[in-house]
């Protein structure tokens, strides 16, 4: 593999006519759409829009129901992995990253592929470290697979294409879980590719990130294309538009609540991952907790709802908890919305009305019997209340991401908690998913309940809260009014250096 593979001439990437249904869910309608050789074209389109289903079509892991894909002026004929890769040259590194953990990094960047009859392993490590070296990543390929960080996988995924000469590199939702420095790391090296002629796919619901990266941006809404634009020349808000056929709420402040007295007040809490933390948040008010992905942000929720064991002072409308467990804080009126959907909130195996109603089981079973009939009515007004789209049968997981969350939502507003827990609210949620999600933190607030939600997204706990405290290294480095603050003001708080914790 040398830096003339990658230089020679580009791929023609067309699908035209794409359609593909599951069950009663028409994921793509009827897709035409063209991806320029040696560009990065961006798909946006909301949670269920249909953006993952075309990508893995064109990485052959399913076949359409009709229309075609054109590789080169050819019409594709077998869908299947291997194809795409060997044949078309066509790799994709997917929305939920599956590395063989046990393996070596190495055996995964090579996997299929290693080289000669009898592989050596110092051959495959040597190749694999050029390759890395090819994009900048020092990573031991010797090292188990499975102790990378997100980041590191995506590119051993990256680091597997090219090893495979990939000419077409599709990567859906790549930044979910990166650090604003890994994602523009991961930018630099996507323009370096694309510089060397690598046609280049990009799923991504961040609207900055998209005009910043792509050359182009295919907009996709309900599984048809609607829109395409320039990416030199869109502005978020017509991206938006187009995305969601409508125009969103400015802003969700000026909206009529008020702050009452404190409900919530910590005094000197401390845990593994963060120490001496002390914060109040008034009934009706909605705060922020910012800090970088090391600072224990995540944590401070997790273990007020004693999820994660911590010491202090805890004190619910003047009254001292003692939270040592979720069923403490539940007995509380606490109501917890983990960053982790998947693996901490949702029973993958059921439906999406057990899902919205898992937590009224006890309540509507007597003797031992429980009363099927009037949790799936429950459940039923309830993913009517939340505008939930899918079927209230179907598995939770065949829901798109904003609609699994407003469903997890919808369970703990059911219970009108005093105090609302929630971290990363809106992780891999699309923009009109979630500003309804938005729009559901301000009806809890104004009825009176205290919100307090980490997040990830600055622009995020900026739009939405009132104040935010941020944490840096697992103390406090200040507070700010989130009305007036800046990105830049937040930033310099979560980067600031703290003395070592005592811990
Ligand atoms: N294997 C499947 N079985 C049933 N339904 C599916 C399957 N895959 C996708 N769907 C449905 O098809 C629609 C499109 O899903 P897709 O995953 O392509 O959306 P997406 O645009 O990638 O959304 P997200 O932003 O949440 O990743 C959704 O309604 C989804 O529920
Ligand atoms: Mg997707």
């Amino acid at each position: 593999m040398t830096e003339d593979t990658l230089l020679q001439s580009p791929l023609t990437l067309r699908v035209s006519g794409l359609c593909k249904r599951f069950g009663g869910v028409q994921a793509l309608n009827d897709v035409s759409l063209d991806f320029p050789p040696g560009k990065i074209t961006a798909v946006l389109g909301e949670n269920g829009a249909g953006k993952s289903t075309l990508m893995t079509i064109m990485a052959g892991l399913q076949r359409p129901d009709s229309g075609t894909l054109t590789v080169a002026g050819t019409a594709v004929s077998g869908y299947s992995p291997s194809q795409m890769l060997h044949e078309h040259r066509i790799a994709l590194v997917p929305q939920e990253i599956a590395l063989c953990r046990d393996r070596t990094v190495a055996e995964n960047v090579l996997l299929g592929r290693e080289p000669g009859v009898l592989p050596s392993r110092r051959r495959m490590n040597e190749q694999t470290r050029a390759l890395l070296e090819q994009i900048d990543t020092p990573i031991d390929p010797r090292q188990d697979a499975g102790l990378l960080s997100v980041a590191e996988q995506q590119l051993v995924l990256i680091a597997r294409a090219l090893a495979r000469d990939c000419r077409v590199l599709i990567l859906d939702e790549p930044t979910t879980s990166l650090t604003p420095n890994e994602a523009s790391r991961l930018f630099a090296l996507l323009r370096r590719l694309r510089d060397r002629g690598t046609t280049i796919l990009y799923v991504s619901h961040r609207l900055p990130e998209i005009i910043e990266l792509a050359d182009l941006v295919h907009v996709l809404r309900d599984g048809r294309h609607v829109a395409s634009f320039d990416a030199a020349e869109v502005t978020t808000d017509r991206l938006i538009s187009a995305m969601v056929g409508r125009e969103l709420a400015a802003a969700v402040r000026d909206d009529g609540r008020t702050v009452g007295s404190p409900l919530l007040e910590v005094a000197n809490l401390s845990a593994a991952a963060f120490s001496g933390v002390s914060l109040t948040v008034c009934a009706g008010e909605i705060v922020g907790v910012a800090g970088l992905p090391d600072s224990g942000s995540n944590a401070l929720v997790a273990a007020l709802f004693g999820a994660v064991p911590a010491t202090g002072d805890v004190r619910l409308d003047g009254v001292r908890l003692r939270v040592r467990s979720p069923r403490d804080a539940m007995r509380a009126g606490i109501g917890y919305v983990p960053a982790e959907r998947r693996s901490q909130a949702l029973f993958p195996d059921l439906s999406v009305n057990d899902n919205a109603t898992v937590l009224d089981v006890e309540t509507s079973s007597r003797f031992g019997l429980v009363n099927h009939r009037r949790l799936r009515r429950m459940g039923k007004a309830r993913l009517a209340e939340y505008d939930v789209r899918g079927s209230s049968g179907g598995v939770v997981t065949g829901l798109s991401g904003g609609n699994q969350q407003k469903v997890i939502l919808s369970r703990w507003l059911a219970r009108e908690p005093r105090l609302l827990l929630l971290d990363d609210p809106t992780r891999g949620v699309d923009v009109g998913a979630k500003s309804e999600i938005h729009d559901r933190l301000v009806d809890v607030a104004r009825s009176g309940a205290a919100v307090l939600m980490s997040s990830s997204d600055l622009p995020e706990l900026l739009r939405v809260c009132d104040r935010i405290v941020v944490l840096s290294r697992g103390q406090v480095t200040g507070a700010v009014d989130a009305r007036t603050a800046t990105e830049q003001e937040v930033m310099a708080l979560a980067t600031r250096s703290v003395a070592a914790s005592p811990a």
